[in-house]
């Protein structure tokens, strides 16, 4: 049995489009890391929601379909640069059949929440 491949093109910080074909069932994060996508920063906390740098804005019609997000995903991203109504958080996005074709854009600025909270103290 194969696994459907889907396409998915990121846009990063510089305006740069990469586009990739991938497993359904790979998170967004997992994509970047596994293609080595050119995204500086990206990921800091490896999917455990504690960063934000993992930030990525998606086009309306994808981002209605998304599934629901968790409160602590809410939660970081409330603190993540630059947010826009069709924000989510890479490392909670599943790649699914559907999506076949999107493009997902990586905002000017991510902050890593880690770094902040260790300045505060
Ligand atoms: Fe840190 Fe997603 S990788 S919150």
């Amino acid at each position: 049995s194969t696994t459907p491949k889907v396409l998915v093109h990121f846009v990063n910080q510089d305006g740069v489009k990469s586009s990739v074909t991938v497993s359904e069932g790979e998170t967004l994060l997992d994509v970047v890391i596994n293609k080595n996508l050119d995204i500086s920063g990206f990921g800091a906390c490896e999917g455990t929601l504690a960063c934000s740098t993992c930030h990525l804005v998606f086009e309306e019609d994808v981002f209605d379909r998304l599934e629901p997000m968790v409160d602590e995903e809410v939660d970081m991203l409330d603190l993540a640069y630059g947010v826009t109504k069709t924000s989510r958080l890479g490392c909670q996005v599943t790649v699914e059949g559907w999506m076949d074709g999107m493009t997902v854009y990586v905002p000017q600025d991510v902050k890593d929440q880690r770094e902040i909270s260790k300045g505060s103290k």
